[in-house]
């Protein structure tokens, strides 16, 4: 009788055991796994307002090529479903480089190689499509790094 219990007891930590590392495993990957899709509803981002590539720079955490927050036109709240537009001429003129959604966090993100070298005009459209654009052209898709509350620039307002 005690025999048994033992070695069921003993089955019983092996089998944890495989669970646990099983279960390590899988949340290693998940967060490994680089979102380049990201939707409206998506909630996973974190850290709104701050420059998400002091972290997602390949070292700390994966890579982004551009990654920003949204806020409304009072700076204070995060805005949900805005659109960031990458264009190649000022004002939305010239072409569309990519097209990307600000998530329920107003984080809006992506891990797609896109070449900046050359310098992109940023334009932002709310859930209507009204647009506001950046008068110069930027080189790093780090947006927070100057958009920020105290920063070289105001956080990024849609209209
Ligand atoms: C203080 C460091 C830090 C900052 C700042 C930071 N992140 Fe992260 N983020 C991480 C780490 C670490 C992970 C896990 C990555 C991994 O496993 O490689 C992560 C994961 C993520 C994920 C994946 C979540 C999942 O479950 O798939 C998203 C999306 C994300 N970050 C978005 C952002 C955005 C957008 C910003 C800026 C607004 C940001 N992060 C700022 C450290 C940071
Ligand atoms: C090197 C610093 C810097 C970087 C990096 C930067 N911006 Fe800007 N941005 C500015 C400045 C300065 C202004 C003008 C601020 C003002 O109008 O008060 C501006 C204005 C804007 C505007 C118009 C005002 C508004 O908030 O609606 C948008 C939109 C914008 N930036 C989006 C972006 C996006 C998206 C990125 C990342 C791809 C980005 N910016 C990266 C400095 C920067």
């Amino acid at each position: 009788m005690r025999k048994t219990f033992v070695i069921m007891v003993a089955i019983l930590i092996i089998g944890l055991n495989t669970f646990c590392r099983k279960k390590d495993k899988e949340e290693q990957n998940s967060g490994n796994q680089q979102p380049t899709v990201v939707s409206s509803s998506s909630a996973t981002s974190h850290y709104s307002g701050k420059n998400c590539m002091s972290c997602h720079n390949g070292t700390n955490a994966f890579a982004f090529s551009i990654a920003g927050t949204l806020y409304d036109s009072m700076k204070t709240n995060v805005y949900v479903g805005g659109i960031v537009e990458i264009y190649t001429g000022s004002n939305g003129q010239g072409t569309l480089i990519i097209s990307l959604v600000s998530d329920k966090n107003g984080n809006f993100y992506t891990t797609e190689q896109v070449d900046l070298s050359s310098g992109v005009y940023p334009s932002v459209k709310n859930t209507i499509g009204m647009m506001a654009h950046m008068p110069q052209p930027t080189t790093s898709g780090a947006c927070n790094s100057c958009h920020t509350q105290g920063g070289t620039a105001p956080p990024i307002w849609v209209p």
